[in-house]
């Protein structure tokens, strides 16, 4: 038998699994880590974390699966996108990594439209200027920290950062390369333009690869302690959005996914370059070879869950954890009961500003409709259906570009919530279905791994022969019209608080 590995790098954890020749996931390991919140809106994380999840979460799956290190052939790379990994000349980071949803460098967003024109950035880079992107990031450390931005030598976004201390070669590949806003999204390669007019020095970038290319085998030191071979090759993998499009199959035309994790996505694939005029949508390559995908969805879907779990439901989560229970499940009884709408409670799901499908990195979170008689589960019913107002958005950005979704595929942890995906079925208008233990982008970058080091002869045929729907979830067309009252009240309320947040951002 033989094996590949699939990682996933994670923003609340990295997910490691281990998966044989027939597909089938025979151990897994997870390595949860901090995000720092310096200031409003700044986030961070420190690249030893990844490190150490990356590497324990390998061993662990190694140890677990009692596989010979020479029956385990590849790894496959996924991760948090945009994050901006600066490393000196010996390699070594140099200090935290700025995160995808800190939302520091807006002005610096703003000053890339200066140095080119809306119309190159859409054409170029597929996308408007975004202060998520790394390209804004790195504009911001250059202004506001020129010491740091002096040592750099490599930047790396953090999956590849990863691949460094796997096999010290600097790559990365063409679906993450995208969300750092230097890539020619149409031509898959660098783009000159961009570079000069962002005063970027090429030689900082890693060399580009389509996501199940082989980028290097093992470190010595690193095969021996992960208990694997340093004839392992690693391959380029791809971003957590388009290594969850493969996890989870959807790599041709017409299929679309939603993905619920910190950040939730509705995803499509393209087999041709799609240009989506004003933005709203994200455009990316795919991890499939030669293929786009567009995506767009609210940053803080389980970003909002867990913040609203850590910082107000103390006292349910720790009743859960004495009754050995799990604080979700319990919560959930009490949602199913509430009716939709939650008594007439909206929540607004921006705690770290916004992209999609309207980009506004001063947007917040806010509750509408507060009265006494709402308890924990109205608030977090309220952000579950919030966070799927965003995507129900999203999806419109898609039917206007003559993509119509029939059918649905969903994953990532939010996924595991059966009134998460009514609410998804409901403000979709379309069924809805559930994976096995495939689906994440830990699975898809396993799948990478395996088509790198020639286990499965392409994406396309480890897809189909392995990725089975689960379950369905039907839509309800009368809960559907319940859903869009709310929805419309939604949408009106995201434009009408602008300017609000606007002022709110220039007050001290
Ligand atoms: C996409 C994005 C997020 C992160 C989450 O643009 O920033 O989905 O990749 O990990």
């Amino acid at each position: 038998m033989q094996y590949v590995i699939g990682v996933d790098l994670g923003t609340s954890a990295t997910k490691t699994i281990l998966v044989d020749e027939e597909g089938s996931v025979r151990a897994s390991a997870v390595y949860a880590y901090p995000m720092h919140e310096p200031k409003n809106g700044w986030a961070e994380q420190d690249p030893a974390d990844w490190k150490k999840a990356v590497l324990t979460t390998i061993r662990q799956v190694v140890d677990e699966s009692g596989a010979d290190a020479g029956q385990i052939r590849g790894i496959g790379l996924s991760g948090q996108m945009h994050g901006s990994v600066l490393l000196d000349e010996a390699g070594e980071p140099l200090g935290r990594t700025i995160l995808w949803c800190d939302q520091r460098s807006s002005a610096q967003a703003e000053k890339m439209l200066t140095l080119l024109p809306m119309d190159r950035w859409l054409s170029v880079t597929a996308n408007p200027p975004l202060a998520a992107w790394t390209a804004a990031k790195l504009l911001w450390i250059r202004e506001n920290e020129p010491d740091k931005y002096a040592r750099m030598r490599h930047l790396l976004l953090p999956k590849d950062y990863i691949r460094y201390v796997l096999t010290g070669v600097y790559a990365t590949d063409v679906s993450d390369a995208t969300g750092m806003q230097m890539l020619d999204v149409r031509n898959r390669c660098w783009s000159e333009e961009v570079l000069e007019a962002l005063d970027i020095d090429p030689s900082i970038l890693g060399t580009l690869y389509e996501s199940q290319e082989v980028t290097g085998t093992l470190l010595p030191e690193i095969a021996a302690q992960c208990g694997l071979s340093p004839e392992t090759v690693v391959v380029a993998g791809g971003s957590d959005n388009a290594c969850a499009g493969v996890g989870s199959g959807i790599v041709r035309e017409g299929q679309a996914l939603v993905s619920l994790g910190t950040s939730a996505v509705v995803y499509s694939h393209f087999d041709h370059y799609v240009e989506i005029p004003e933005g709203g949508l994200h455009v990316c390559c795919c991890a499939v070879p030669g293929r786009w995908h567009s995506m767009g969805g609210p940053q803080s879907a389980g970003l909002s869950v867990n913040w609203f779990k850590d910082g107000f439901c103390g006292d349910l989560v720790r009743d859960a954890d004495e009754k050995g229970t799990s604080f979700f499940d319990e919560l959930t009884e009490e949602m199913e009961k509430l009716p939709i709408g939650s008594e007439r409670l909206i929540y607004l799901p921006f705690l770290m500003g916004e992209r999609t499908p309207h980009m506004d990195p001063l947007y917040r979170g806010a509750l509408l409709g507060l009265s006494s008689v709402h308890t924990q589960a109205h608030v977090m019913r309220a952000i579950m259906e919030g966070v799927v107002f965003c995507l129900a958005d999203c999806n419109d950005l898609l039917k206007d570009q003559g993509i119509e979704v029939t059918s649905l595929r969903v994953t990532g942890g939010g996924s595991r919530s059966p009134l998460y995906r009514r609410m998804l079925a409901d403000l979709f208008r379309c069924d809805i279905h559930t994976l096995g233990r495939e689906g994440g982008a830990d699975y898809g970058a396993a799948i990478l791994a395996g088509v790198g080091a020639g286990l499965w002869p392409s994406v396309y045929d480890a897809c189909d022969r392995f990725i089975r729907e689960k379950d369905s979830t039907e839509w309800d067309p009368e809960e559907a019209e319940k859903y869009s009252a709310y929805h419309a009240v939604y949408d009106r309320m995201y434009r009408s608080l602008k300017e609000d947040f606007s002022a709110l951002a220039a007050l001290e």
